[in-house]
């Protein structure tokens, strides 16, 4: 089968097309026909470290090969799978350092997949798993309900695109943060006010925002203290670097103000609760553009630039 493989790590890792053995299925896994996936910037930055050499545990076979996001239809099944069948359509990604989603077919474990939402398509549906969970998962610590205030900062990008739209699902009064060229699209997607981010410094404000989201991994609880309310959370996508260290800090210094990280998994819960969203029209996955497999360089260069409007997917099938 033909997969998107990755040689080398660092900045000069390269992307390639190559043929490679189908990968074998275990008694809990199901073997995907793959016809989407979709590029999240865990996907390049893998390659910028050591990583990206480390195999995957239990599919050497698939070492190299690249990406999360996958939608497509059933065509194998393990042993032990009863909840799905071959010829189901399903949507996830296992966090197992990838899910090697960018390839014809993909093994994938039952508890990391839900059946797809009905009324979109495939490349619509690989655009939601990595993004849209990381939104539900940072809203469910808040947790986020009706009347909560959020704010939203990277409203435009994948996760961005997402998140205005759950908090809105969920009952928040929300506010996205993006540059100017992308207020329409924000507001489009529900927000009840949106900031321009580079119209001044935001964060300067005194806000009672009961949870703020720091969907570009840029901010922390010390930059965003201002806009929170006294027993606010400000949750980081960041995995690294002084936003993480102050979500970790003790709150001593900013009273009862908390921040954490969020790592995003995914569970079929989950990825049920994004199905009944998308089917009911509450959520609609935003494509900031489409690549064929054999031109996946190019979605990544599109990803790498940071001006992402919503998904950038890889139609496969
Ligand atoms: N921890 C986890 O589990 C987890 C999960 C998912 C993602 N992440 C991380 O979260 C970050 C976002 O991921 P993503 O998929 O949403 O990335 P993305 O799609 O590449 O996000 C691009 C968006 O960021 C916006 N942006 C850039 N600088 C900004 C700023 N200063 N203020 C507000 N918006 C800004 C851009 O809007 P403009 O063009 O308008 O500036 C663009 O729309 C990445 O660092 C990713 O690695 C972590």
């Amino acid at each position: 089968m033909k997969a998107a493989t990755t040689r080398g790590f660092g900045p000069r890792a390269r992307l390639m097309i190559k043929d490679v053995n189908k990968p074998k299925i275990g008694a809990d896994d199901v073997l995907v026909e793959v016809h989407a996936s979709s590029v999240n910037p865990k996907d390049w930055k893998l390659n910028y470290n050591i990583s990206s050499l480390v195999p995957k545990v239990g599919s050497l076979s698939n070492f190299h090969i690249i990406g999360d996001d996958l939608a497509g239809v059933i065509v194998e099944r393990g042993s032990n799978v009863s909840n799905f069948k071959v010829g189901d359509k399903v949507y996830g990604m296992d966090m197992r350092l990838r899910t090697a989603a960018c390839g014809e077919y993909a093994c994938i474990a039952t508890k990391r997949i839900a059946h797809m939402p009905k009324n979109i398509s495939f490349n619509e549906a690989a655009a939601v798993p990595l993004a849209a969970l990381t939104a539900l998962q940072a809203f469910q610590m808040g947790p986020v309900s009706d009347g909560s205030k959020v704010l939203v900062i990277g409203a435009s990008g994948g996760v961005g695109t997402f998140a205005i739209q759950i908090a809105k699902a969920m009952g928040a009064e929300v506010t996205g943060v993006c540059s100017g060229k992308n207020i329409e699209l924000v507001t489009s997607l529900g927000a009840d006010k949106v900031i321009d981010y580079t119209q001044g410094d935001f964060k300067a404000e005194n806000n009672n925002f009961d949870l703020v989201f720091d969907a570009t991994a840029y901010e922390s609880l010390t930059t965003c203290a201002s806009l929170m309310a006294e027993d606010g959370l400000f949750v980081t996508t960041s995995g690294h670097g002084k936003a993480l260290f102050n979500a970790y800090r003790p709150h001593l210094f900013m009273g009862s103000k908390s921040a954490r990280p969020v790592w995003v998994e995914s569970y079929t819960s989950d990825l049920e609760i994004l199905t009944d969203f998308i089917e009911s029209g509450a959520v609609t996955p935003v494509i900031d553009s489409v690549h064929q497999l054999a031109n996946i360089e190019d979605a990544y260069t599109r990803n790498k630039t940071g001006r992402s409007r919503g998904k950038v997917v890889i139609q496969i099938v």
